[in-house]
């Protein structure tokens, strides 16, 4: 199965993605996780990147699509793949066409996740993220149960640096003006579906999949 998560940010590409990957046993592939690594790392990808990470902008498309093409061709994304935050431009999406036909492969299902401005202000300057395993909760949508503290790690949790008002702002900004496009051209390959992205987390999982497994 051969998926793809677009929605803007906050619209819980991450929280479902973790969910879905672990039934479909196939890899997530978050291209702001691969970022977010080598930006820890310090390689000279990470730093680069974290000029427009670190603004609230898209990294450049070369970087992103070489990040992407590398990664399809690893031995786990045989039996398919999870991209969570890929494409997220014309030319992204125009590439994945060109690198999945090389490997004649094809995309199945591209689900986007419909939620409402204000909540995701909400949903990203709450959220926080465990630094030892990366698993996402929210201050009041999603509390771990002990405040700062991961529930499947004991690691402490964290606040990322673009999840404040003004950088998500910036993102919603980038995300109206290059990636929503995308809807469009998925829609005309008869690929899209929406979920509504605003109901419980289990219910959000449990409507992806149903589209997913044909059964809505
Ligand atoms: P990236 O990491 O992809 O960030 P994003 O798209 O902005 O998405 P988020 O991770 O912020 O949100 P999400 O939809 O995963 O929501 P989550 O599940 O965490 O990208 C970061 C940066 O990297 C970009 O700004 C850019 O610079 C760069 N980048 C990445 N990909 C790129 C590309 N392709 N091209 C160029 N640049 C790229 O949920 C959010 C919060 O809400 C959490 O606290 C969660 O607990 C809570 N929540 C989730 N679902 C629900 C629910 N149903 N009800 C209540 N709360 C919920
Ligand atoms: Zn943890």
């Amino acid at each position: 199965m051969n998926i793809i998560f677009m929605g803007p940010p906050g619209a819980g590409k991450g929280t479902q993605a973790e969910r879905i990957v672990s039934g479909f046993n196939i890899p997530h592939i978050s291209t702001g996780d691969a970022f977010r690594a080598a930006m820890k790392q310090g390689t000279p990808m990470g730093l680069k990147a974290k000029e427009y990470v670190d603004q609230g902008l898209l990294v450049p498309d070369d970087i992103t699509i070489g990040i992407v093409k590398e990664r399809l061709q690893e031995a786990d994304c045989a039996a398919g793949f999870l991209l969570d935050g890929f494409p997220r431009t014309l030319d992204q999406a125009a590439a994945l066409d060109d690198i999945l036909n090389g490997m004649e492969r094809k995309l199945d299902h591209v689900i986007n996740l419909k939620v409402d401005r204000d909540l995701l202000l909400a949903r990203l300057t709450g959220r926080r993220i465990c630094k030892s395993c990366g698993a996402t909760y929210h201050v009041i949508f999603n509390p771990p149960h002990r405040e700062h503290v991961c529930d499947k790690c004991s690691g402490e949790l964290y606040q990322r640096s673009d999840d404040t008002e003004e950088k998500v702002g910036t993102r919603l900004d980038e995300y109206i003006n290059k990636t929503a496009p995308l809807l469009d051209y998925y829609d005309r390959k008869h690929l899209l579906r929406e979920v509504n992205g605003e109901q419980e987390i289990d219910a959000v999982t449990s409507e992806i999949n149903s589209v997913l497994r044909g059964q809505a």
